[in-house]
């Protein structure tokens, strides 16, 4: 599936919000809330964000990144398409983009303190997780934090929007435990998941659902991050 959202680069937010359409919402607010959320996860770990080189592995167009402007000392997104990249290229010119095989990361050993991946796993044979998410742990300094954004399977309205999207044809959703495993078994120790996006509100209201139900697996997305130590 390597090349296959080469098609998709420039409508692929158009795509996204056609399929969730029936929500209301646009992708952008989605994107705004994961950004948060990383933000906040960073700076728990590392006190201030802004001194990690981060890692965002399947950046795809790169929609997150001018909600983390400022917040890294420095951002490489590492897809395998071509074109999801050419697309992420016009909108943050200081983001280091490059192109892999989605296999080996095109890096040594601990270059970053942080690497993520949004909604990137799903798309990812289920027989690769294992050696998707070592090669993020590779990359990762000690200490570094290793972060995996997912669409959560158990909710129903997720599965809607799936199902909807063309490119999600693919897709082989996975749980928050699944991924927390996924960290542990990386070798990363003290793998934990929060469910996130509990409701369509921004600012105060939803920081707060989303830090009151974190426990509940019923947000549209979650995130399970471990450490390098
Ligand atoms: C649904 S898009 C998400 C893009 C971006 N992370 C975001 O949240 O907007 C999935 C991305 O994963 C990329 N991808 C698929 N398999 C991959 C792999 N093995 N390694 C890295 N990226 C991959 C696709 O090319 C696509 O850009």
């Amino acid at each position: 599936m390597s090349e296959a959202f080469d098609k998709y680069g420039r409508d692929y937010g158009a795509l996204v919000n056609e399929s969730i359409r029936f929500s209301g919402l646009k992708v952008d607010f989605f994107t705004r809330a994961k950004a948060r959320h990383l933000i906040q996860a960073c700076s728990r770990f590392a006190g201030d964000s802004r001194k990690l080189r981060a890692l965002d592995v399947g950046c795809g167009a790169g929609g997150i990144h001018p909600y983390l402007s400022g917040a890294f000392g420095s951002i490489t997104g590492v897809d395998v398409s071509a074109e999801m990249l050419a697309q992420a290229r016009q909108t943050s010119p200081d983001v280091d983009y490059r192109q892999y095989d989605g296999v080996t990361l095109p890096f040594p050993d601990e270059a970053f303190e942080v690497a993520y991946a949004i909604c990137v796993l799903h798309h990812v044979p289920e027989q690769n997780w294992p050696r998707f998410v070592a090669e993020m742990a590779r990359v990762t300094a000690r200490p570094g934090l290793v972060a995996i954004f997912e669409h959560n399977p158990y909710n129903p309205l997720t599965r809607r929007a799936v199902n909807r999207c063309e490119f999600d044809n693919d897709a082989t959703l996975l749980t928050a435990g699944r991924a927390r495993g996924l960290l542990g078994g990386a070798g990363l120790s003290s793998a934990r998941a929060r469910h996130i996006l509990f409701a369509p509100v921004e600012g105060r209201p939803g920081a707060l659902l989303d830090r009151w139900f974190g426990w509940c697996p019923l947000g549209a997305q979650y995130y399970a991050a471990a450490v390098k130590l």
